[in-house]
């Protein structure tokens, strides 16, 4: 099938909910992807940070396909061994006391998960979020992301329990945590908001605050999670250990998969029955995830992260100085971010040209989340687009 009846057929049959940029991808290997017609891209995008481990991983399709083989699906009316191996090699990578583990679908349903046990656990209604955050688009991670784009007619969102502050302000942070608030939520770095850490200052507030008012301090790591700022979570940047952690895209390398992680005893609020999925932490899934963290410890793709996301960072900035036209680089690990105005988009199509994948976040900042396999020659190809489109 070539890309015109692809387009065609989306047309006719699909909803029309995506602004979907005109390329088609027929297979992938390693950090490049190949359209329909055989051409090559380089994919520093990695289905928005989604597939660290690369494109045809040989130890993700072999778990995949032995787990199909299996048993693909069992409800979790029964005990489910994957899904068991799955939490236990979670929590080897989480610092204590984030022990207990329940699995669902995506990013959204982690956040619903987290903000749902907290009111459940704390028997308060009230949830501290962030201005220009993202956290989903169920109702609820809708009502929690600080961005009126998102929530534009939906309105009256619901819940409306949230209460909005500055992302790093720890004025307002003081002044919003009440003896009425569950749950403060933020990302360590906001993704879809433009790439954008918190600082450490911001992190220790919240965490003292928490502790201080008894509310339960949630960080979703939904995109910085999985190694992809150079520690296994974004927060351990900060020298605080949050209540209750969400993940999802990378942990499945592709397979559709979220988690949220807390203590036991904040886990037990929690009764057979307060909460669940059919699909959630299905055996496939289960047996990528656990097969994801293995292939990342043994390979040491968290070090790589920081490391190869470090030096690319430095390189960046030497060249942004060069043309005027970025203003920042930011980010950590191979979570990186270009902060370019206008010429976001203009970078982004010039990019594609050159069979680039980059992608802009918050309508002004080029984003790069590649796979954490990404090899230091590709990185090259973007500093010359780079070098080349701020000479032009
Ligand atoms: C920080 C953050 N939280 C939550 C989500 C929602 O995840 P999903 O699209 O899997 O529901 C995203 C998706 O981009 C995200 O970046």
């Amino acid at each position: 099938m070539n890309i015109d009846k692809v387009r065609e057929l989306d047309h006719q049959f699909l909803f029309q909910n995506y602004g979907r940029q005109d390329l088609c991808f027929e297979r992938g290997e390693r950090e490049y992807l190949y359209d329909l017609a055989g051409r090559r891209y380089l994919d520093l995008v990695a289905g928005i940070a989604v597939n660290s481990l690369g494109y045809s991983h040989p130890d993700i399709v072999r778990a995949v396909c032995e787990q199909a083989g299996r048993l693909i699906h069992v409800s979790n009316l029964y005990l489910v061994k994957e899904q068991a191996m799955a939490a236990e090699a979670l929590v080897s990578i989480a610092p204590e006391p984030l022990g207990a583990v329940m699995f669902c679908n995506s990013g959204a349903e982690a956040n619903e998960a987290a903000l749902k046990l907290a009111v459940k656990s704390t028997g308060r209604g009230r949830v501290v979020s962030t201005r220009n955050s993202f956290h989903g688009r169920t109702s609820i991670t809708l009502s929690a992301t600080g961005q009126p784009k998102y929530q534009s007619g939906f309105e009256p969102l619901l819940p409306k329990i949230f209460d909005f502050i500055d992302y790093g302000s720890v004025e307002q942070l003081k002044s919003a945590v009440t003896k009425d608030t569950a749950a403060v939520i933020f990302e360590p770095i906001q993704g879809e908001g433009g790439v954008i850490p918190a600082s450490e200052e911001f992190f220790r507030t919240a965490r003292d605050l928490c502790d201080e008012r008894g509310a339960l301090f949630i960080v979703d790591e939904v995109q910085t999670g999985m190694g992809r700022t150079g520690r296994w979570f974004g927060f351990q940047h900060s020298n605080v250990v949050p209540d209750i952690v969400t993940l999802a895209k990378a942990l499945g390398s592709g397979l559709p998969i979220g988690a949220c992680l807390s203590a036991r005893e904040i886990a037990s609020a929690f009764k057979p029955g307060s909460h669940g999925t059919t699909f959630g932490g299905n055996p496939l899934a289960t047996a990528a995830a656990r097969t994801t963290i293995e292939v990342m410890k043994r390979d040491k793709l968290v070090e790589r992260s920081a490391e190869l996301g470090g030096r690319w960072a430095q390189e960046l900035r030497s060249i942004a100085v060069q043309g005027g036209k970025v203003s920042d680089v930011r980010g950590k690990g191979l979570m990186l971010g270009l902060e370019m105005g206008e010429e976001a988009k203009r970078f982004q199509e010039y990019a594609l040209n050159k069979g680039i994948l980059v992608n802009v976040c918050g309508g002004r900042v080029v984003r790069m989340v590649p796979p954490l396999i990404i090899g230091e020659e590709s990185m090259g190809e973007l500093n010359n687009a780079l070098r080349e489109f701020l000479g032009a």
